[in-house]
């Protein structure tokens, strides 16, 4: 059997089809990561700019009461909608960069809506509101579990 060159052709875009197709399933497992709602190190590893700021708290508190509550609760154990309990030490235990970048970019397939379109700086003030939230006992477990 000869082999003609339009068949070597052939062979080599087959090829190049099946190795980009290979690369396109790698790019969607990457995705997967997100799924596990993590803040990238770097995200999480930013400071936050408002934490001198003495008002950050008050403001933090007035956009939470307006935005977060009828999800999380005043207190927020986040009970009503099957939230996030934000008193959790799954929650208290991340880092200002990590809970802003969670309040960032949400986890819609979860019901976290994204938050960006709130001033930065606010949503930095959230932050710092959230601290002020007491630390839960009992179901935290349950609750935070759907990561
Ligand atoms: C429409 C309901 C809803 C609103 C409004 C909402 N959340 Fe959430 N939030 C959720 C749900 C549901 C989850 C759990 C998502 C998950 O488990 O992936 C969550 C998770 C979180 C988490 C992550 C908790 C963890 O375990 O890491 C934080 C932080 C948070 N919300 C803060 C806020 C703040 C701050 C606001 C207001 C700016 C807000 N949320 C508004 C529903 C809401």
């Amino acid at each position: 059997m000869r082999i003609w060159p339009h068949e070597v052709a052939a062979v080599i875009i087959a090829s190049m089809v099946l190795a980009s197709m290979a690369l396109a399933i790698r790019a969607q497992n990457s995705k997967a990561v997100d799924e596990k709602w993590e803040a990238p190190p770097e995200a999480a590893a930013k400071p936050n700019p408002e934490s001198q700021n003495p008002e950050a708290s008050a403001v933090g508190r007035k956009r939470y009461m307006r935005l977060c509550v009828t999800c999380h609760e005043e207190d927020g154990n986040g009970q009503a909608k099957s939230a996030a309990d934000l008193r959790c030490a799954t929650v208290q235990g991340q880092s200002d960069g990590a809970l802003f970048w969670k309040i960032t970019s949400g986890n819609l397939t979860k019901g976290m809506p994204a938050f960006a379109t709130v001033a930065e700086n606010e949503r930095w003030d959230i932050v710092i509101f959230l601290r002020t939230l007491k630390g839960a006992e009992g179901d935290c477990e349950k609750k935070n579990g759907a990561k």
